[in-house]
């Protein structure tokens, strides 16, 4: 095990030793939690294979890479449906589901419940940073961000904005859009949670916005310096919406491109089936993909292919993108982010005929990456989180193998320290969280 480690930290041995201490002196982390693990728990920081800072203590493997769990795409207000309205594509998706439920979010009091439970279910899955979309109401979109704060999640916070193509109920103005944009922006910035709750500019997708809003977002997202997130290229039908709306375009990425949107820190998620010049249009302008597997087998969208987003150096994270996915379990996203990967190699297969090399699927390592410091890099967050890095906060989940019905217990001695996580990332479930950290302080 320790021979096996070394090979995985390489000469950083000590850094988990020296990550701890310097948690446990900038943030008051009790480093007893640590000392005190039981021989079936471990903590998974960071989820990252290169990166692992690792210490054994008796029988126990302690992690202190990021264990963060980052969820670079999901609804808020799409929680209340995760796991129904999955038998509709997209734009269908949207007007019969999606819209009439997100419009419920004028209310504050149903807000306030709603999004409680949203954020307290991806914390009990291990979520330690979440890049939300909210609505189009600025009440409920504070509300959300009031939340993350007080429970300590660490979270970017979008406004959601749409001023055509939407139903008449659940639609805004230009004027209003750019306006409320602003306002909850600035509310969050005075929220106090030493920057770990931040506003990001969210045009929901460019079927939804005119011209003159993605201009008018685009300027707000520079002159703040703030984020920006948005959809891009997820089903073949948007992609025809978007191509018609813009004939001016070269492509759907240029909509974003042309309207200034495209910076090097927007989040895009899905790219199922961006062209060759449109990867070379994120890649150029170091934007970053949240690719959501579960979202794009549940609605229909498509299969994207990570490992070429990989090789062309484009950076990407995972995204749980609830309710179009219907898990909000990063743990989930990674299997099937495996699983999408898999399909794109078994197509791929026949491409050594034409001297191609098919497509290799995502090892574990991988998505482990893929769920923490990929997702951190999307989210221009990795100087901060990500992993164990001396230096950068403290954001852990404390794995315990023991809970539930003991599947990803070593009954027989036959496991070892990667077997355990493997056995964590297919079988676990929030049950296996024991206890989450962000910035230090336990927040579950
Ligand atoms: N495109 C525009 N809005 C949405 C949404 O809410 N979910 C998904 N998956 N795609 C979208
Ligand atoms: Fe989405």
């Amino acid at each position: 095990k320790v021979a096996f480690l070394q090979n995985l930290v390489g000469n950083r041995g000590d850094l988990c030793d020296e990550t701890l201490q310097n948690a446990s002196q900038t943030f008051g982390f009790d480093i007893s939690v640590v000392q005190k693990l039981t021989a079936t728990q471990f903590l998974l920081p960071g989820f990252v294979s290169h990166l692992w800072a690792s210490l054994l203590l008796d029988n126990v493997l302690t992690c202190a890479p990021p264990n963060e769990q980052i969820d670079t795409h999901i609804h808020a207000p799409q929680y209340v449906f995760t796991g129904t309205g999955c038998d509709l594509p997209l734009l269908q998706w949207l007007e019969k589901y999606t819209f009439p439920r997100e419009q419920a979010f004028s209310d504050p009091t149903y807000a306030q419940s709603a999004y409680q439970r949203a954020v307290t279910r991806t914390l009990r899955n291990g979520t330690t940073t979440a890049a939300y979309y909210a609505t189009i109401h600025s009440e409920a979109t504070k509300i959300l961000a009031t939340i993350c704060a007080e429970t300590g999640q660490r979270a970017f916070i979008g406004k959601v904005c749409m001023d055509r193509n939407s139903p008449s109920t659940y639609i805004e103005s230009t004027e209003d859009s750019l306006k409320t944009t602003n306002e909850v922006a600035d509310f969050i910035s005075q929220l106090s949670t030493k920057g770990r709750v931040k506003p990001i500019i969210t045009p929901r997708f460019a079927a939804s916005c005119t011209s003159e809003l993605m201009h008018g977002l685009a300027n707000i997202a520079k002159k703040r310096d703030l984020p920006i997130q948005t959809h891009l290229s997820e089903s073949h039908a948007e992609i025809e919406m978007v191509e018609k709306l813009h004939p001016e375009c070269s492509s759907y990425t240029a909509v974003y491109a042309d309207h200034g949107l495209l910076t090097n820190k927007t989040v895009l998620a899905h790219c199922v089936h961006l062209s060759p010049s449109e990867r070379k249009l994120v890649y150029d302008a170091n934007a970053g993909v949240a690719h959501c597997p579960n979202s794009n087998f549940s609605i229909l969208s498509g299969v994207c292919n990570v490992r070429r987003l990989l090789q062309e150096g484009i950076k990407v994270g995972l995204g749980t993108d609830v309710a179009g996915g219907y898990s909000a379990s990063m743990m989930d996203a990674m299997r099937q982010a495996v699983i999408a990967s898999k399909v794109t190699f078994m197509n791929s297969r026949d491409a050594s005929k034409d001297g191609r090399k098919p497509w290799q699927p995502l090892n574990l390592g991988e998505v482990l990456y893929l769920a923490t410091l990929g997702g951190a890099k999307v989210l221009g967050v990795d100087g901060v989180v990500g992993n164990f890095e001396v230096g950068k906060e403290f954001d852990a989940v404390l794995v315990d193998l023991k809970p539930g019905d003991g599947r990803c217990v070593d009954v027989f001695g036959h496991d070892g320290i990667m077997d355990s996580i493997e056995k964590f990332v297919y079988n676990g479930d929030d049950r296996n969280i024991a206890k989450v950290w962000v910035g230090g302080r336990q927040v579950l």
